[in-house]
């Protein structure tokens, strides 16, 4: 194994506080082609009565010399084995040094050290740190660091660490040095260093207390004009964490840098934000709506982790979500604040419906804080991530404004400087609000979705309403039976198209659903009212209720619930695509065509016609049996067809008017729904009648942004001829090839074209001079795409699409484990499918069967193979 000899589980419930704190780190990098010497001095002391030994974390570190207070140790007084160096007999209180040497241009795992083109840069979350020299690479242990830099100053000008800059001068043999000192103690997963020959956008924020911060974002010369879209919205997120929350930035230098070869999306180390290129630089050139959008959110985030995440970190790795769930619920409410709110809450759950509780449908199922895992980097999940924001939500929804703001203020006061737990935030929720939480902490320890079934029956007579609400937590692995959550349920009425008020003009109620089944009554009710449940989401749950389609029409036309609306129209386009013939309710063609021509704005028309995605069709397919995908797309692609002759002229029209638009291009809320409104009506066009190919084509030509060229291309590639395809792709890459960003969006359109023989074209672009196996987002956009969002051709009948997979794991899972074990997920569930177990379960087998097999896989592939 890379890491540690044999695999080894790790458990929450082992946690000890560490033997040995460490009160400051002073750290010198020396950096030359091929090798560079990393000298550390760490100011440690016992903390413990115990006489524990100190064992510190370091990965394959080529030891040059270390010492102890001074004295120079030598073979016989330390102990380094399996990523763990151990010294017998230390003081309480003493001096630590190493030095060792490390390579960065040979790491490909892009966790420490490593070298992205030109620049040096690291990545220290979760465990990358110990890749570059000794420490307590735990979350635990915080420190203040000291960093100095020394390097070639022609190839690397720029020398970055967290925190200020000290001093700076030049060295011998055209060298430099700069000397970076950060005031704020940090574990390990925060430090950073950047180095190289990289340009610089600047500007200032003013906080509210009229402290100047200097915000700086570094990219290589190639990136200087797509910087300006990042540094506004890290603008904003200052000022909205200031309003918000009462967060006022805590040091004079802000610094954001943009490298290419990255593992995830950003990294939060503190005044040291580490971007992917993909999630910083926006133009309309190389950038889409949802790509500048997505911009906005990743800044935002990784800003948000400077309180939640930085200055209050985490106890251990189980408790990830205490940063996570909390900053995507942060950035999520700063994205809401900045576009449409309704609609931002439409693609969070549709992204949350189809893929986290696919994930927690699915071998890897497992709570929002973990019990155990192999490899914490497999733990970066949906689950985390996602549904751990939706707790949050979830305690906002149940506490209320007030109280969840003073709850957060009292988090962020009480912890401050600490490392602590998920308890410990539930903890001062809870003390703030004065509610009791003890049930609602069950959402941090059940794996799996709760399905609530609605049961209604309304009473003429006496116009009364009795509902039924009953919550099942299914088994998922290693949790069989699971006792009641605390679920908030918000609920409304709609009688005559118009919401029923309860009294004291609240047209809204939150239920607490805290046993297994409740009944509630609602009396005066002039005639049977139309439930509107589940309102905003306000749980991630799956929802039984069977309403008439009279119902679901009237929430549509009538709720006030951007979410409600949006839910009601994918039930009947569900209910179209299972049917299976293609014929549609009138009623349904109708109630699209009054969202249409009525008042709505723009991006929620587009979220109300769009038909669902085949990913979450699956996953409701799987709730009652095995998936087949083939028939899954084949019967969309009629509805949509069906839809697009049913509504051909609105359609047609709202085409028309986007293609005579002669605005500016600006990604703004307003024009952004727009353009999405004529993608998913072009789109539907097409499918009903190839014709339409004519004007997707013409879009492409006439585009003047990578949105509408890229939803004209991608109608072309999947659904013209080849004619017509092989014009698109050529001209699309002789004009973009240069640009790394689009180039990755052209692979997408290729991988994920829906027809067996995608398969063949990934594989040919896998030998593409723009393809390169060491780069992520290069292999995300033909690799993972097309495993993830291709079905058809990823399950194509011979297989051979579970074999382009399994090689590519096979290829890069030593080199880059992150990368390969998130790579696997679509191959682990394959017990949900209607074809392909064998051949799947057998690229696992072989994957399982390597030698060298990295913990990372290792883990994924065991969970998924399970008892076979
Ligand atoms: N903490 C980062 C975030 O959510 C994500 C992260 C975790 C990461 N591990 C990583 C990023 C490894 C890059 C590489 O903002
Ligand atoms: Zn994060």
């Amino acid at each position: 194994m890379m890491r540690d000899g044999a695999p080894k589980t790790i458990y929450r419930k082992d946690y000890l506080s560490p033997d040995f704190l460490i009160d400051s780190v002073e750290l010198a990098f020396d950096i030359f082609d091929g090798r560079t010497r990393v000298s550390s001095k760490l100011h440690i002391h016992r903390n413990g009565a115990n006489n524990a030994p100190l064992v510190l974390d370091g990965e394959a570190l080529e030891i040059v010399g270390l010492k102890i207070d001074g004295r120079e140790l030598d073979q016989t007084d330390f102990r380094y084995v399996h990523g763990k160096l151990t010294i017998m007999d230390v003081a309480d209180q003493f001096c630590f040094e190493a030095e060792v040497d490390i390579v960065p241009e040979e790491n490909t795992s892009l966790e420490g050290l490593y070298r992205s083109r030109t620049m040096y840069c690291t990545q220290c979350e979760a465990e990358g740190y110990r890749k570059i020299t000794f420490g307590l690479d735990r979350p635990d242990v915080l420190s203040t660091y000291t960093v100095s830099l020394t390097a070639d100053k022609a190839n690397c000008p720029v020398l970055l660490s967290n925190g200020n800059e000290v001093s700076r001068y030049d060295a011998e043999n055209g060298r430099h040095t700069v000397v970076w000192h950060d005031p704020h103690p940090k574990p390990s997963y925060l430090f950073a260093i950047v180095a190289g020959d990289l340009e610089v956008v600047s500007d200032t924020f003013t906080t509210l207390s009229g402290k100047v911060v200097d915000l700086r974002i570094w990219v290589e010369a190639k990136d200087i004009d797509y910087c300006a879209h990042a540094m506004r919205s890290l603008q904003a997120s200052m000022r909205w964490d200031e309003e918000r929350y009462g967060l006022e930035y805590d040091l004079d230098l802000f610094n954001i840098v943009a490298v290419d070869d990255f593992n995830m999306g950003a990294m939060e180390n503190k005044s040291l934000n580490i971007f992917n290129t993909s999630c910083v630089l926006a133009h309309p050139d190389i950038t889409t709506d949802l790509g500048y959008q997505r911009v906005e959110s990743v800044v935002a985030h990784e800003y948000f982790h400077n309180f939640s995440g930085n200055r209050v970190t985490c106890r251990d790795w189980f408790q990830l979500s205490l940063k996570e769930g909390f900053t995507v619920y942060r950035d999520a409410e700063f994205s809401a604040d900045m576009n449409s709110r309704g609609v931002k809450r439409i693609e969070d759950v549709a992204f949350l419906r189809t893929h986290q509780f696919a994930e927690d449908a699915g071998p890897m199922a497992h709570p929002v804080r973990p019990d155990s895992f192999i490899e914490i980097s497999n733990f970066y999940t949906m689950t985390v991530y996602e549904k751990g924001a939706e707790v949050v939500r979830m305690l906002n929804t149940l506490l209320g404004d007030d109280a969840f703001y003073r709850g957060a203020k009292l988090y962020f006061e009480r912890f401050d400087g600490m490392a602590v737990t998920c308890d410990d935030f539930v903890d001062a929720m809870q003390e703030a609000s004065g509610k009791d939480l003890s049930q609602f902490r069950r959402w941090y320890e059940q794996a799996g979705t709760p399905i609530i079934s609605v049961d209604a029956t309304f009473n003429e007579a006496s116009g009364q309403l009795d509902m039924t609400l009953t919550q099942r937590n299914p088994p998922t692995p290693g949790q069989d039976s699971k006792p009641p959550l605390h679920i908030p349920v918000a609920l409304s009425l709609l009688v005559d198209g118009k919401h029923h008020e309860f009294g004291g003009g609240q047209t809204e109620q939150v239920l607490e659903l805290t046993n297994e089944s409740e009944r509630l009554s609602f009396t005066g009710l002039s005639k049977a009212p139309v439930v509107s449940v589940l309102r905003g989401f306000s749980a991630p749950v799956r929802l039984e209720f069977e309403q008439s389609q009279d119902d679901l029409v009237s929430l549509i036309g009538f709720d006030d619930d951007p979410y409600v609306r949006w839910d009601a129209s994918q039930r009947l386009a569900f209910e179209a695509i299972d049917d299976g013939t293609g014929h549609l309710a009138a009623d349904y063609v109708d109630a699209l065509r009054r969202v249409l021509d009525g008042s709505s704005e723009a991006a929620m028309k587009s979220q109300l016609l769009a038909l669902p995605t085949e990913a979450s069709i699956a996953d409701r397919h799987a709730q009652v049996g095995l998936v087949d995908v083939h028939a899954i797309h084949s019967a969309k692609m009629r509805v949509a067809a069906a839809l697009g002759t049913g509504l051909r002229e609105e359609l047609t029209d709202i085409v028309s008017a986007g293609m005579a638009s002669a605005e500016v291009y600006a990604p703004s809320a307003a024009q952004i729904g727009q353009r999405a409104l004529v993608h998913t009506a072009l789109s539907l066009l097409v499918a009903s009648d190839a014709s339409w190919l004519a004007t997707a084509r013409e879009l492409y030509f006439a585009a003047t942004n990578l949105s509408d060229r890229l939803c004209a291309a991608r109608l072309v590639v999947h659904h013209g001829d080849e004619v017509h395809r092989a014009e698109v792709l050529q001209h699309f890459f002789d004009r973009w090839k240069s640009e790394n960003l689009v180039v990755n969006q052209w692979f997408v359109m290729q991988s994920t074209r829906p027809a067996p023989s995608a398969v063949q074209d990934v594989m040919a672009l896998t030998e593409h001079e723009a393809f390169d196996w060491r780069n992520p987002n290069k292999v995300r956009s033909l690799i993972s795409s097309f495993a993830g969002a291709n079905p058809v051709a990823f399950h194509s009948s011979d297989g051979s699409g579970y074999t382009l997979l399994g090689d590519a794991v096979r290829r890069l899972q030593s080199g880059n484990p992150q990368i390969a074990s998130r790579m696997l997920a679509p191959m682990t569930r394959f017990r949900r499918y209607a074809h392909g177990q064998d051949q799947m379960r057998a690229e696992l087998e072989s994957i399982a069967a390597l030698k060298n097999l990295s913990q990372d896989v290792f883990e994924v592939v065991q969970r998924s193979l399970g008892d076979d």
